[in-house]
């Protein structure tokens, strides 16, 4: 890989929520000094960037994607000039930050929806968001109606929570506002933004109801056809965006959260002239069957080429069940956050390190979001007084929320809050985490935090991985198998049954592979495996 190709083409970015990470002061709340300290750890995980969770000034009500300040750090987290340190040390250890931009909504706390509620209806300030007299059907992303409303009765749009008033994108101020804040970050050396929402900025004019029912549930498998998604304007922002990125150098990089399924549409933002990659959450929301992860795989790299951007594959984030979990349940496609649902962690965890390997084998660029690489689980038993996620609130505990997958990371030790930091943690970590610290892991040449420091390492120095070509080997149906060149090839095997291996020489498995029969090594069910293939030139 290294040195071939623009480093974003076949990056792996590690995802940083930060309020999870590490403490660094020991309030409970991760910071930028706890991830500072941690910077080692994720050198020797082998990731080429960092993408960081909001850090910007916010009361916090959705985990700091409601923002007050764009040019401020949130107190919790520490400074500006702790940011910039970070930048700086970061780049000293190879590592590459990408910040996250959220664009769709401020806080309530911001000063210009704070200006709107004190200067009143048909004032300029109420125009840079949406204020209404009557309100339309639109749901809340977060469950419960998308409108709230204010003291001298004017209603205001909210696609997530009621603190997350949405900017009105047709108003000058907000586009020229934006384009000073990404100016702002590239001026302190970040290599890059996570768009937050980035298909719902635009609305549609007039803002009509929507057709068909809703879910109390909000699930990720709605239209992509809606007056406030994917709305043709929105890609003037990505281009005017990718102008002023363009005067920062040509290693700077969009990547945009897009849940939007029809591969064409999809592959529009990803024109040479807008974001450079967006997630594959296709790839993520996928069961664990070979048919359909064959047919994503297939679709993925047809749609990316067509636009000459490489794709990326995800596993999990901080808005979905954890991915060990998922692939541990009867029905592993992922539609919506369920809980009470029968769980086999072992089998989730193999399935888990199996999907690491493929994932890393894949043509492009790959995501870890924190906890992937110690297998953690979600967690569903926090009490619900400590439940922060405005999900659990807005559908009365239907959708128990996303704190389950961002319980803070166990670092070392035997009991709570295993050295995330001297004070705690915000949320509580299951005590059995005790088996799946950081340094326990290490010290395991079988763990999954092994297996995901082996795999980065062989991927950033194997030429045929990263970026480039891939092709199907022909096999049995229920085993995905493919090969890159020069002389590479991944097995993984979904059958219920072992399945013979093709040709060549092990470089790493998901487990132990039994080779005593016969000198040749069958791969269990649910495993993988990289192979060094015999050279066919
Ligand atoms: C994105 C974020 C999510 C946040 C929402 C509103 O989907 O990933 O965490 O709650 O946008 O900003």
């Amino acid at each position: 890989m290294g040195g071939k190709v623009s480093w974003w083409r076949d990056a792996a970015i590690y995802q940083v929520y930060l309020r999870s990470f590490a403490d660094g002061d020991g309030d409970g709340i991760g910071d930028i000094a706890g991830l500072e300290s941690r910077l080692g750890y994720l050198r020797e995980l082998g990731v080429d960037a960092l993408w960081i969770n909001p850090w910007y000034a916010s009361p916090m009500n959705d985990g700091g994607y409601d923002v007050a300040d764009y040019r401020a750090i949130d107190p919790s987290f520490g400074t500006l000039a702790d940011a910039g340190r970070l930048i700086g040390a970061a780049h000293r250890f190879g590592l590459r930050i990408i910040v996250d931009l959220v664009p769709n909504h401020t806080s309530d706390r911001h000063p210009w929806f704070q200006q709107a509620l004190r200067d009143g209806p048909g004032s300029p300030a109420r125009e840079r968001f949406h204020f209404r007299d009557e309100t339309n059907n639109w749901q809340s992303r977060f469950g419960g109606p998308a409108w709230s409303q204010v003291e001298d009765s004017q209603w205001y749009l909210h696609l997530f929570d009621s603190s997350q008033p949405d900017l009105n994108w047709e108003h000058p101020e907000v586009r020229a506002e934006f384009r000073s804040i990404l100016r702002f970050w590239l001026d302190r050396g970040v290599d890059g933004f996570r768009i937050d929402v980035a298909a719902r900025l635009v609305k549609q004019a007039g803002l009509p109801d929507k057709r068909g029912r809703f879910d109390v549930v909000p699930t990720f498998a709605d239209a992509d056809e809606e007056p406030d998604k994917d709305r043709p304007e929105v890609h003037e922002i990505y281009r005017d965006w990718r102008l002023i990125l363009g005067e920062y150098g040509p290693d700077r990089v969009f990547v945009g959260e897009i849940w939007v399924r029809d591969p064409d549409r999809f592959a529009r933002y990803l024109r040479p002239d807008e974001l450079h990659t967006a997630f594959n959450f296709e790839f993520l929301k996928c069961a664990w069957e070979a048919g359909a992860f064959r047919d994503v795989i297939d679709r993925t790299l047809a749609t990316h080429a067509k636009v000459g951007a490489p794709p990326t594959w995800v596993l999990s984030n901080h808005d979905v069940t954890r991915h060990v979990t998922r692939y541990g349940r009867e029905r592993s496609a992922f539609l919506k956050r369920e809980h009470g649902v029968p769980t086999d962690l072992a089998l989730g965890t193999r399935r888990a390190r199996s999907a690491a390997l493929l994932s890393m084998a894949l043509p492009g660029g790959v995501y870890v979001y924190q906890g992937d690489e110690l297998g953690l689980p979600e967690v569903f038993d926090l009490p619900d007084e400590s439940r922060e996620d405005p999900v659990f609130r807005r559908t009365g505990g239907l959708d128990l929320g996303r704190d389950g997958c961002r319980v803070p990371l166990p670092w070392g030790g035997d009991e709570p809050p295993f050295a995330f930091g001297e004070g705690g943690s915000w949320l509580p970590q299951p005590p059995e985490w005790r088996r799946l610290t950081a340094a326990r892991q290490l010290g395991d040449t079988d763990s999954m935090l092994s297996l995901y420091r082996l795999a980065l390492r062989i991927r950033r120095s194997e030429p045929a991985l990263g970026d480039g070509e891939m092709r199907w080997l022909d096999g049995e149906p229920g085993v995905l198998a493919f090969e890159r060149d020069p002389g590479f090839a991944c097995v993984v095997n979904l059958t219920g049954h072992d399945v013979d291996l093709p040709e060549g020489t092990p470089l790493l498995a998901s487990t132990r592979l039994d080779e005593a029969v016969a000198g040749r090594a069958k791969l269990p069910p649910d495993a993988a495996v990289w192979l060094r293939t015999p050279d066919r030139g």
